[in-house]
């Protein structure tokens, strides 16, 4: 039986280098779940000449359109999953930088954090609840929710980044969603981890003029406080995060993990 993996939010970016990394294993199966299979043209090119990836479309945002993500990955696969990596966020480099005085007003920084909590934090709920299932069927039982050094206090407060308000507060918020799936599912063998990519440059498939630019000073900014964060390929960002999620033990679950050691800065 190959090993099934679920990534989600598939479309570009790292998650785009998963299915890329993962379906070059002889023994896998990769369902990519995006948003819309159309626009999808990073993946679409990616898979062209691979048979063991199904594009699934889903919206974190939209629970019933996850359900039946589930439920096209279930007829699929068996009713089974080994792997599910949740992946997808709101990284709009337009408004993803926004600190407390950069909105026009609060109505602005309202709708853009309740945006952000929407896809980044009930996503993961989302996103994870209808295929529990499909996992408790398989052997494996193991979520990995893609997170961020931006997501835990003492990383924000180490490197001093004072924007990225409803980006880092949302993400610090699925932290605790990964945390209570964690608790939820620990009699049962699964294992849940958030896992973080480090800081990747993702601008080849962003198809946002400014995105280089500002992975570029973000990185620079780690460089001015001694971090040993450095901006790294999707490719190798997700090699190693690879490493982490095959190693994976049953005494991870609920662990806050980074792809390269044991701190994120
Ligand atoms: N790049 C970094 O330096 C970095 C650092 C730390 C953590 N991360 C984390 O790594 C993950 C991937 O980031 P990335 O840099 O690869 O971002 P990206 O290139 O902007 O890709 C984001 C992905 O999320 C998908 N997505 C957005 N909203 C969605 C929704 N409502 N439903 C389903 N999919 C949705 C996008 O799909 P569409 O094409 O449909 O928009 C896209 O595939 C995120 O969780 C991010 O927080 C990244």
């Amino acid at each position: 039986m190959p090993v099934s993996y679920a990534v989600i939010g598939a479309s570009r970016g790292i998650g785009l280098e998963y299915v890329r990394q993962l379906a070059a294993r002889a023994d896998a199966v990769v369902f990519a779940v995006v948003r819309n299979k159309q626009r999808s043209t990073h993946l679409l090119a990616t898979i062209a000449n691979l048979n063991n990836v199904h594009v699934v479309e889903g919206d974190v945002v939209d629970y019933e359109s996850m359900k039946r993500a589930a439920e096209e990955v279930a007829s699929l696969n068996d009713g089974k999953l080994d792997y599910l990596i949740h992946n997808a966020a709101k990284t709009d480099h337009k408004t993803v930088f926004l600190g407390f005085y950069d909105y026009p007003s609060m109505d602005a920084l309202d709708v853009d954090l309740m945006d952000a909590f929407k896809v980044n934090t009930l996503g993961v709920i989302h996103s994870v609840t209808p295929f529990v299932p499909l996992l408790r069927a398989g052997p494996t039982k193991k979520i990995v929710v893609i997170g961020t050094g931006g997501g835990d206090p003492k990383s924000v407060l180490a490197v001093g980044i004072k924007n990225m308000l409803a980006y880092c507060a949302t993400k610090a918020a699925a932290v605790m969603v990964a945390t209570k799936w964690a608790l939820e599912l620990k009699d049962e063998g699964f294992v849940v981890v958030t896992l973080t990519p480090g800081l990747v440059d993702t601008s080849g498939t962003t198809g946002d003029a400014a995105a280089q630019e500002n992975m570029e000073k973000a990185a620079d900014d780690f460089k001015s406080v001694g971090s040993r964060v450095v901006l790294e390929t999707p490719e190798s960002s997700v090699r190693q995060q690879l490493q982490v999620i095959d190693g994976l033990k049953l005494e991870d679950n609920g662990r806050f993990l980074a792809h390269n050691g044991p701190s994120f800065v």
